[in-house]
């Protein structure tokens, strides 16, 4: 069952410079797809269509059955969360607690449930030390991090996420990738985010689309996508390190993550050396 469909979803902005043209594209309910593409490619703008935030200027884009209008907007905006690229434009209360508080409250919750679940979600993205604080004075990431929480909070049917990882340290993004891996297959949300590494999409989603200049470039199985130097070059994207690095060696089995690529060298070394014993055995 698809959770949405853009088509030939095309978008010009006032200023007449064409964000989008002609896309299109489903995602089935349950999916995590990452939209790739380098800098300027379109993947704001298609992003912000999923949930009504720019309206098609050709082309249509359908959630859960309705089609993206001002008339539907409200309903839509009720099933997809939207993470911002820039937390700025999302996080505006006086205090964190109470910016996550601001979405539970608003959809009927008692102020004290709202706080309980406000702190849950801090504490799972492990920013609970920051709930009194002002948004304004926190770092980027822990900002980030506030809008975030802002979002699950409201427990979304679909996920929408603009560079969810970009600015998070180490730990920052280790957290963020375990709750959307979390949030996708324990609770079945429905991921979309972007993102310009094709790292992310390869340790994150089975599905990507490929953004290019406002075009929709190609989309399908993450795995084939990223291990076609052709696309690659096509989509001005470079492939994850990992699979780089080992290609050369094993063209058959091209690993796309490092887990994936340690397993392959383990497995080479193996029988390398196994090789090695049996020959010495002989000798
Ligand atoms: N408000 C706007 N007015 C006019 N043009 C815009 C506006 N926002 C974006 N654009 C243009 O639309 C195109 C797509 O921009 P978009 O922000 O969607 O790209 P992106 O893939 O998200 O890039 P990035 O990786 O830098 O975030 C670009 O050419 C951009 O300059
Ligand atoms: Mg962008």
């Amino acid at each position: 069952m698809k959770a949405l469909e853009i088509r030939e979803l095309g978008h010009t902005y006032h200023d007449g410079t064409a964000g989008l043209r002609g896309v299109t594209l489903s995602v089935e309910k349950g999916e995590c797809m990452a939209i790739l593409g380098p800098n300027g490619a379109g993947k704001t703008t298609l992003l912000k269509h999923l949930n009504a935030l720019l309206l098609p200027t050709s082309g249509s884009v359908i959630v859960g059955g309705r089609e993206s209008n001002k008339k539907n907007a409200a309903t839509i905006r009720k099933k997809v969360g939207f993470l911002f690229q820039n937390p700025d434009d999302q996080v505006f209360s006086p205090t964190v607690l109470e910016d996550v508080m601001f979405g539970p409250i608003n959809m009927g919750h008692s102020r004290e449930d709202a706080k309980t679940m406000a702190l849950d979600c801090l504490d799972s993205l492990g920013i609970v030390e920051v709930a009194e604080r002002h948004p304004a004075h926190l770092s980027y990431g822990q900002k980030k991090k506030v809008a975030l929480a802002g979002i699950i909070v409201m427990e979304p049917e679909i996920l929408v996420m603009d560079e969810p990882l970009a600015g998070l340290d180490y730990s920052g993004q280790k957290g963020v990738k375990e709750l959307i891996r979390k949030l996708n297959h324990e609770k079945g949300i429905t991921v979309i985010f972007s993102t310009h590494l094709t790292e992310r999409a390869a340790e994150l989603s089975e599905h990507c689309a490929i953004l290019n200049s406002g075009s929709l470039l190609t989309s399908g199985k993450t795995r084939e996508l990223l291990t076609d130097p052709e696309i690659l070059k096509r989509a001005r994207l470079e492939p994850p390190v990992v699979t780089s690095l080992l290609l050369p060696l094993h063209p058959e089995k091209i690993p796309i993550t490092p887990e994936e690529g340690a397993k392959l060298l383990a497995d080479i070394l193996r029988k390398r050396t196994n090789g090695t014993e049996k020959k010495s055995g002989r000798d």
